[in-house]
């Protein structure tokens, strides 16, 4: 399916509320991981704004750069380094309130000032992690960890 996303304004829930069913329809019928990848990095940065948003996917016991938005990045990190190691190595969602308090911090761009890390699961298996950064510190909060962990949650 191809057609433009609806773009909410409103509380960060009904952002959510009003995203969810569209990643849903986009997401119908398309197994391909890099293309569902891609298309919810597009819709959440269309969505909210946000600095960065996008997948770093295992591989061969890194995490490897995979589908985003916004500014070039890097491409590799180790398990326990940096936000997107840790979360990885911790097997949960980080949330990073000011990005230089965070002991290890991997700074892709010197913008960011608040982080969120998502651990994409799937069988009980870490496969990558959904990072996303904010310009402005203090960011994100249990509401995004809530959704943004159902968002990946239906990733087929
Ligand atoms: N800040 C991340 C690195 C990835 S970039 O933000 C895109 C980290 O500390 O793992």
């Amino acid at each position: 399916m191809a057609e433009d996303l609806i773009i909410k304004s409103g509380t960060r829930e009904e952002q959510y509320l009003s995203l969810l069913p569209q990643i849903k329809g986009l997401l119908e019928g398309e197994t391909n991981l890099v293309a569902n990848l891609a298309n919810i990095a597009a819709a959440i940065k269309e969505q909210f704004g946000w600095l960065w948003v996008g997948f770093y996917l295992v591989n061969e016991g890194e995490l490897v750069l995979g589908p985003f938005q916004g500014p070039v990045a890097c491409t590799r990190i180790r398990k326990g380094r940096g936000v997107c190691g840790t979360s990885w190595a911790q097997e949960k969602t980080l949330i990073v309130p000011d990005v230089e308090k965070f002991p290890g911090h991997i700074s892709c761009s010197s913008l960011s000032r608040s982080e969120i890390v998502v651990p994409l699961v799937k069988a009980g298996q870490i496969y990558g992690v959904l990072d996303i950064d904010s310009e402005l510190p203090d960011q994100f909060s249990e509401t995004d960890k809530a959704y943004l962990e159902q968002i990946v949650s239906i990733i087929p």
